[in-house]
């Protein structure tokens, strides 16, 4: 029997996320039509005999959290529960306070999963690689390969392509280590909780002898298991280059919207739109929610995703987009590499326009870099338009590279800025 851990975090956890996390835990943020972490759980659905999804994390457990888990739990039919850390415990040190909830009923083994990822989890192919190799004391992790002068933002790892063996383990090196990136999923056997007890362990002795506040004691998956891991020869890699980015900023949802889109181009084909008579044009890959009403005149897609009760207007144009709940687009609105937010409105012929994120195409195994919103020079970076929730967008304003907060009415066209 297996068991699932998804790391939410909490409430001051994604800030490269604002304004779109502050009514919402980022992790029920939709891409691809769904909240983020329900492709972690529609993905740990379909592992034979998993008992239980956890989803750890110190949000509050709000109405939406609630519905989301029974609406999860309905659709899956799989045992899924939310326990609440106290405080921030760090990746590693929730995991070892609920050490008793995860191992009930004896598990052959864990999958954690960092929430912040876009991947295609290949759960099934893990769980196989780990039974033949790392067997029931060793620990899988998840790899993928990212550009030479990309890894340094990510955990580095040096493997051992004869045994898988990972030898070698560094997070966020400062010079070059390796090109194989942890992307945040592992498969670990029960023994991690001793090593995570031995690193909380250590970290009181430091607290007790050079000082610290004992109540704030952060447990880091990377630095405490993964690093001890390695050293104990313990820790395999399952390598795999298909489908896999970061969810960080705004920017890098709109890119992982795209990809889970092109996912269900190969997977779940049925959750895609298509041009019909009478409906709209579509291009490319788009989802539309079914409450959703879009005039049969719109132009939608690549790269849409247009949530519910969302009510879209003749000749409105959207590309590359995610429209939340809600929204309504005016008539002859234009909509290019944006997130709008939920009931926020777009008045007749106005435009919202943002610059897209995409991975560097000219480097083999580029990843989405989600920098830093200001240049060197304190400038607004280029990057999409997000519309914060209960926007109102006046007819005819162009609203061009910019963030808006919540509840903003935008009667003048605006470019590279943050409206407060
Ligand atoms: P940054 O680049 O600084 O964001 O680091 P990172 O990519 O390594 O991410 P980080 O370690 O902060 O978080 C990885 C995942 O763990 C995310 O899904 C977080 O929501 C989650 N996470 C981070 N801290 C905690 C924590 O204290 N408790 C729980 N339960 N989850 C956490």
């Amino acid at each position: 029997m297996w068991k699932a851990v998804i790391l939410i975090g909490g409430p001051d956890k994604g800030t490269r996320f604002r304004p779109l996390s502050l009514n919402q835990p980022k992790p029920l943020f939709p891409v691809g039509g769904m909240p983020m972490i329900q492709h972690h759980i529609e993905a740990c659905a379909a592992v034979e005999d998993l008992s239980e999804i956890i989803l750890l994390g110190f949000y509050d457990e709000e109405e939406y959290m609630k519905v989301f888990i029974n609406t999860c739990r309905k659709k899956y039919n799989v045992k899924i529960r939310f326990l609440k850390e106290y405080s921030r415990m760090g990746t590693g040190g929730g995991l070892y306070h609920f050490r008793d909830q995860i191992m009930a009923g004896n598990p052959s083994g864990i999958f954690v999963m960092n929430s912040d990822v876009c991947c295609d989890f290949p759960l099934k192919e893990m769980l196989e690689f780990h039974q033949s190799k790392a067997s029931s004391v060793g620990s899988t992790i998840l790899t993928t390969h990212v550009a030479k002068n990309e890894s340094i933002s990510y955990g580095c790892m040096v493997v051992d392509q004869a045994t898988k063996q990972v030898t070698h383990y560094v997070e966020k090196p400062e010079s070059y280590v390796s090109n194989n990136m942890n992307c945040g999923v592992y498969l670990f056997s029960p023994n991690i909780f001793s090593m995570l007890a031995d690193a909380i362990a250590q970290k009181q002795d430091e607290i007790y002898t050079q000082g610290g506040d004992p109540d704030c004691l952060i447990i880091s998956l990377e630095q405490d298991v993964i690093m001890k891991l390695t050293e104990k020869g313990k820790l395999f890699a399952y390598q795999s280059d298909s489908t896999w980015s970061q969810i960080k900023s705004a920017a890098s949802a709109v890119y992982a919207n795209k990809l889970y889109l092109s996912l269900y181009r190969e997977k779940h084909l049925h959750r895609l739109s298509k041009t019909e008579e009478g409906g709209p044009t579509i291009i490319g890959d788009v989802y539309i929610h079914p409450s959703a009403k879009v005039d049969h005149s719109a132009v939608i897609g690549p790269n849409v995703t247009i949530c519910e009760d969302v009510r879209v207007e003749s000749g409105v144009r959207i590309r590359n987009a995610i429209i939340l709940n809600e929204v309504k687009l005016c008539h002859h609105s234009c909509v290019l590499n944006s997130i709008i937010g939920w009931h926020s409105s777009v008045g007749n012929w106005a435009r919202i326009e943002g610059t897209a994120q995409q991975p560097n195409p000219n480097a083999q195994f580029a990843k989405l870099v989600s920098g830093s919103l200001f240049d060197n020079s304190g400038k607004l970076s280029p990057s999409i338009t997000v519309l914060g929730e209960n926007v109102t967008v006046e007819s005819e304003v162009i609203i061009l590279n910019a963030i808006v907060l919540p509840g903003k009415d935008l009667a003048h066209s605006v470019k590279n800025q943050i409206l407060l």
